[in-house]
């Protein structure tokens, strides 16, 4: 029997939610293909794969699914609830989404210290290890180096599945998604083909969209003049009419003549004023609201009030190592930051990356109200701490977070709402509070791992601009090579993991 996923108008809701965060959702998901899964952060992305999974119940329609289903997480925070199970157990199955994860033995006792990136592949290996009918993967790529994309593309290529992909990464969702679904609330439509293809063709249907309504509003304001003309020409009659009826009526109105032309007047009258309101209500229909078209609201920030520090240097760490932990050691020179060093730090998963950040964050030479840091992952725990924190604030100071939250393509009343807010809505709130504060140093750990697209491409012009000085983790070369000057990459030499600085990116355009 061929296994397929359906959603039939499927609507949920988390309890307290005023409104519906997904309905009307109705979609057929196939066999043997992948359906990418696109939206802004907060537009419901994780809730759908639940849902797909049987992780959470919609709150009302109906999901048919035939099989099993397996969600793997966005966030890298705790290991699968059968990861030790998976670890040991030697059956091909296990073994096969081992290897071709590179997940390995020794991982077992020590999910603690994996990197983000390791996480992320034990995560997707676990899952695949079931060999689910339905697989729901959200965010795979975040954290991932370049050889394990390379490694997970081949991964995901041979499931036979119904899959369903949340990803950001354009070229990953173009490379895999036979369809996508786009959540654009209120609007959530199926498109074929992958991103690009779909993100044309919504383009495509918001322009002739905008151009229906423009040309509905030609026509509505003409049907408002016609209606206005109309009115105007029934109350003169009216008035007229009324006059009529004022004076007597003539004495020798014996076949009633006089009284039946006035009767005809006052129904004339009558009919001009219920044409004005029909026309009236013709050009309301035509101005109607269309569902159809986006609100687009103003995207885009800067870093205004941000600056050059006047110290020599905004970090300064001493030529030292670091131990990573099961003998190995990074060994870095003498780190120096100058107030307009824009550096990149590059490596592959596991090379201690996030290690040495943390490291440089603790020596920085910047008051901390000037330190800007975004780091690779925060726990749900700390998210929720960050969240209430910023619902304390005042009237005026959450009025700028939250007009930066928009402005970064969220919505700042669903954002107030929640309770559990999703990691690239706590990411924005990171950087609205941080860019208040104008700050000297920005410190980002994988900066694009969960934000949105256009989130994405606001944060770079931003960055572009900003006088202060930059330090960026990121595996996006494209991103790198725009907004760094300087490079610092870590290399392995069996247990030392070793730094080493060029003066620019290699492949900056
Ligand atoms: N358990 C919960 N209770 C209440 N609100 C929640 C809960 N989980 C998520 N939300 C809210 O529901 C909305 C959708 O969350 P979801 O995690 O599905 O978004 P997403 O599209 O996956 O976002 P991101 O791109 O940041 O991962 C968000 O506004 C979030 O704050
Ligand atoms: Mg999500």
């Amino acid at each position: 029997m061929s296994r397929f996923l359906q959603f039939d108008n499927v609507a949920f809701s988390y309890p307290g939610m005023a409104e519906p965060l997904l309905r009307g959702v109705t979609a057929h998901f196939p066999e043997g293909a992948w359906t990418g899964i696109v939206g802004a952060n907060g537009a419901g992305k994780t809730t759908l794969l639940k849902l797909a999974a049987g992780a959470l119940a919609p709150t009302d329609g109906h999901i048919r699914q035939i099989g099993s289903a397996r969600y793997a997480v966005q966030r890298t925070d705790a290991p699968p609830d059968d990861w030790l199970e998976f670890m040991d157990s030697w059956d091909p199955p296990a073994m096969d989404a081992r290897a071709l994860l590179g997940v390995e033995p020794e991982w077992a006792d020590r999910w603690d210290t994996l990197s983000h990136g390791e996480r992320k592949r034990a995560q997707i290996a676990a899952a695949l290890w079931r060999r689910p009918d339905v697989l729901a993967l959200d965010e795979p790529t975040n954290h991932l180096d370049a050889h394990a994309k390379g490694v997970l593309l081949a991964a995901l290529k041979s499931f036979r599945g119904v899959g369903l992909l949340v990803s950001h990464d354009r070229d990953f969702l173009d490379e895999f998604c036979s369809q996508c679904l786009f959540i654009f609330p209120p609007r959530i439509v199926m498109r074929p083909g992958g991103v690009s293809a779909g993100m044309a063709q919504d383009r495509l249907e918001q322009t002739r969209a905008k151009e229906q309504h423009d040309s509905n509003a030609g026509k509505a304001r003409r049907l408002q003049a016609a209606a206005q003309q109309r009115r105007e020409a029934a109350e003169q009659s009216a008035a007229r009419t009324n006059r009529l009826k004022r004076k007597k009526l003539p004495e020798n109105d014996h076949d009633g003549r006089a009284k039946r032309q006035l009767a005809k007047l006052t129904n004339k009258d009558g009919w001009g004023f219920s044409q004005s309101a029909a026309l009236r209500t013709r050009a309301a229909k035509l101005l109607a609201p269309d569902a159809a078209i986006r609100v687009d609201y103003e995207m885009g920030f800067w870093l205004e009030d941000s600056g050059k520090s006047s110290r020599n240097y905004v970090a300064e760490l001493p030529e030292g190592e670091i131990d990573l932990g099961d003998g190995r050691t990074l060994v870095h020179p003498t780190l120096t930051i100058r107030p307009d060093d824009r550096i990149a730090l590059v490596g592959d998963n596991g090379l201690g990356k996030s290690t040495l950040v943390k490291k440089v964050v603790a020596n920085a030479n910047v008051p901390p109200e000037k330190l800007l840091v975004i780091p690779q992952e925060i726990g749900e725990e700390e998210s929720q701490a960050i969240h209430a924190d910023v619902k304390r604030l005042d009237r005026v100071p959450l009025g700028r977070v939250m007009t930066l939250i928009s402005r970064l393509g969220s919505r700042p009343g669903r954002l107030l709402a929640s309770t559990t807010p999703s990691p690239g809505e706590i990411r924005k709130i990171l950087l609205a509070r941080g860019v208040e504060r104008g700050p000297h140093f920005i410190v980002m750990d994988e900066p694009t791992n969960h934000l949105d697209l256009p989130s994405i491409e606001c944060l770079e012009n931003a960055l572009a601009e900003t006088p202060c000085a930059l330090l960026l983790v990121s595996h996006d070369e494209r991103f790198l090579a725009r907004l760094t000057t300087r490079r610092w990459q870590l290399t392995q030499f069996g247990n030392t993991i070793r730094l080493t600085m060029g003066s620019s990116i290699p492949d900056r355009t």
